[in-house]
């Protein structure tokens, strides 16, 4: 939620404005106030009266117009916004913010404000390729400027190419993220790994299971929203990056213990969530295998058991596995804490409706190294996250007071 927080939008001149208004809504139904700076150009893609209705606030346009209660528009909306998003931003407002011109209500405000200012470019992507565009985009990037790039597809104007503006569900993403955050894992790095592996038969099949990834990406979203340095080591998923995360794709066991081996000396934290192939083909075929009258035997091998390898040079890292069984769920979870020298593991029974892969949803107990059980009920993977991660926190300041003693 971002009630009590004060988001400032200016709008620009371009086709993507009509995306705005949904970026709006959807801010407002997270209870932010809003309040929206239109310029005069801007107007005439979108009626200041859509954005009135959207943000239940007066939008400002005209810098001469009466102020509202007596204040000046352009000081005190550029002081109480909490962060000010530029959407789209056009070519002209890049231009004259890196140039300092302040000539309308906009500009202005953007020169009086002391709140982080994001940039969200969209335009014809010859427009965006200009050098001269290009060479605004990094004097502003120097000046502190945050961007939300443009991404590649078809335009407007008809053009394919890299200049339509980030979807709102993103640029609303990375707005709340960024009001939300905290600093409390600030200077920790922490590898989460997740999603399958898939280990190959022959150049078409593969082995693999139905992990889907989403318990690891809310973890690794969690992680980075609470200021950690976060490497999210995953496997194959079909899920959209987390904001602020640093993302390595990987596809078999052995990438993926390679990806964490390089990442692993300097690390505070491991969270294992990934479901890695416990077997791989002992052989790859190089050809694609021909059907036969016969069945088709497969020699399977052992991949790496990457926890139990991580566990033997753990030092004072902090170490976190997932179980999931259908039989025995503590008895085994808690065999795996000794094996693999974990502090505490995140276990599911994949009996109960909720729990486990594909699902928003997951069911867990959270048993730790002393064999304490807690038992959390059904819950959202984000929320669950959330509490893992309050673990985690927890566990790090023990283990700065273990220092000290
Ligand atoms: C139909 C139409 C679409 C436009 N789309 C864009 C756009 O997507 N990006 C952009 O930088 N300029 C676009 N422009 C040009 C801007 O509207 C123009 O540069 C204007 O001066 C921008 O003013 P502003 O930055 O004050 O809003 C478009 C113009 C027209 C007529």
């Amino acid at each position: 939620m971002l009630k009590d927080k004060n988001i400032l939008i200016g709008v620009c001149g371009g086709i993507s404005a009509y995306k705005v208004c949904d970026l709006v809504s959807r801010l407002k139904k997270k209870e932010a106030n809003i309040n929206i700076i239109m310029t005069r150009a801007s107007t005439n893609f979108i009626n200041p009266l859509t954005f009135q209705s959207l943000s239940l606030n007066k939008v400002v346009s005209d810098m001469f117009d009466k102020p509202s209660y007596l204040e000046i528009d352009h000081i005190s909306l550029a002081k109480k916004a909490d962060i000010f998003v530029i959407a789209p931003a056009t070519a002209n407002i890049m231009g004259k913010i890196a140039n300092g011109i302040a000539d309308d209500m906009l500009s202005t405000t953007i020169m009086a404000t002391k709140a982080p200012v994001v940039l969200v470019p969209a335009m014809n992507s010859n427009m965006y390729e200009n050098p001269i565009l290009q060479d605004n985009i990094s004097l502003l990037k120097n000046y502190g400027y945050i961007f939300i790039d443009p991404v590649d597809g078809r335009l407007a104007c008809g053009d394919t190419g890299k200049g339509k503006m980030a979807e709102p569900e993103f640029i609303e993403k990375f707005i709340t993220s960024f009001l939300t955050s905290s600093s409390e894992l600030k200077g920790k790095k922490i590898i989460v790994t997740a999603g399958p592996t898939k280990e190959p038969i022959d150049p078409v099949r593969f082995i693999s299971n139905h992990s889907t990834g989403k318990m690891g990406y809310a973890i690794a979203e969690k992680a980075a929203n609470r200021g950690a340095d976060v490497y999210l080591i995953s496997g194959p998923t079909n899920l959209e990056m987390p904001i602020g995360v640093n993302l390595i794709n990987v596809v078999s066991a052995k990438e993926m213990y390679n990806a964490i081996m390089s990442h692993y000396y300097n690390a505070d934290v491991v969270i294992k969530s990934a479901a890695v192939s416990d077997y791989k083909p002992s052989e790859i075929s190089s050809q694609k295998i021909k059907k036969e009258d016969e069945d088709l035997l497969i020699k399977l091998e052992k991949n790496p058991d990457i926890l139990y390898e991580l566990g033997k040079i753990k030092e004072n890292k902090i170490l976190i596995g997932f179980a999931m069984e259908t039989q025995n769920l503590i008895e085994n979870a808690k065999e795996k804490i000794k094996k693999k020298n974990l502090d505490f593991i995140v276990a599911n029974d994949l009996n109960q409706k909720g729990a486990g892969f594909a699902f928003d949803t997951n069911i867990v107990k959270i048993i730790d190294k002393n064999g304490h059980v807690e038992n959390i009920s059904k819950m959202a993977k984000i929320d669950l996250a959330d509490i893992i991660i309050d673990r985690v926190i927890m566990l790090l300041k023990n283990r700065n007071i273990d220092k000290r003693l």
